[in-house]
């Protein structure tokens, strides 16, 4: 039996890149997935190539930084499937490159906006449904770059920083509820986003890749694979947790 049959997983950022590995994932584990991005076109996409391999998915839009979007996007997911098992809270942006002192307010405000404060957002309504039904798994997409620091991109490593500390208080909080919540912490992957890390500079990837031991960007696919891991019942006495999914760059 697939390990996700009859479960509803949630997943942000589902249109592109890591977001939609995932959702595919859980769909190939016999899972009905609630796609949600800021993006119609490609949540759609997504939602669409689930129904090609014959699951079961709908597209939400919401926006991660707005309370009220979030809201309704928990309400319509349970609203929809009457459950909600999973939630991979893993919508977010690079921001702008700039060093502490030339960082403007608004890439600062921006970036916290939907890299943390989005994340608690899910959080905060994934885990009122969660508390009511007894159980529930989160996952969220955090970075290497919330265990390191990265010269040029202090918002975004904050940011992730911060979704570490969540993570860690959220599993504390809610251990007892039958809640686990973990982070995976993934180095430079290939989507959309690695271009803005390395600004599709050659010497720059070289330079990047050549911290990660493995010499190599990772795939989405490796990050799903860890992200449904986390949520499966294999993982089940695994909480709180920060999961590197880097090519041992972590391990320097
Ligand atoms: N690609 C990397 O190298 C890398 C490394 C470490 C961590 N991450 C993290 O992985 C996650 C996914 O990134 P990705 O690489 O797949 O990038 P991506 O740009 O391909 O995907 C990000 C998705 O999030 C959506 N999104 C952006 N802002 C949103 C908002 N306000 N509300 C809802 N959806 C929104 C986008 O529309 C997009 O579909 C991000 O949290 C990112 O920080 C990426």
């Amino acid at each position: 039996m697939a390990r996700f049959e009859g479960k509803v997983a949630l997943v942000t950022g589902g249109g592109s890149g890591i977001g939609r590995a995932i959702a595919l994932a859980f769909a190939d584990e016999g899972s009905r997935v609630v796609v949600a991005d800021i993006e119609v076109t490609t949540g759609e996409e997504t939602a669409h190539a689930i129904t090609e391999i014959g699951a079961e998915a709908i597209f939400l839009q919401a926006d991660v930084g707005k309370k009220e979007e979030v809201k309704a996007m928990v309400h319509k997911a349970i609203a929809t499937y009457d459950r909600l098992d999973c939630a991979c809270n893993n919508a977010g942006i690079a921001g702008t490159m700039a060093r502490v002192a030339d960082c403007t307010e608004e890439n600062w405000d921006r970036t916290i906006g939907i890299n943390l404060k989005g994340v608690w957002l899910c959080m905060k309504y994934e885990i009122l449904h969660m508390l009511k039904q007894g159980h529930g798994v989160i996952v969220n997409t955090s970075s290497a770059a919330g265990l390191m620091g990265m010269q040029g991109w202090s918002p975004y490593v904050a940011s992730k920083h911060g979704v570490i500390g969540l993570t860690r208080s959220a599993a504390l909080e809610y251990a007892k509820a039958n809640i686990r919540v973990n982070a995976v912490c993934p180095s430079i992957i290939k989507t959309e986003m690695a271009e803005c890390f390395t600004g599709g500079d050659q010497r720059v990837e070289a330079y990047i890749l050549g911290q990660q031991a493995m010499n190599r960007m990772g795939t989405p696919e490796e990050v799903a694979a860890a992200a449904v891991w986390l949520c499966s019942e294999e993982a089940s006495f695994v909480t709180g947790h920060a999961l590197a999914v880097d090519g041992g760059l972590l391990a320097h």
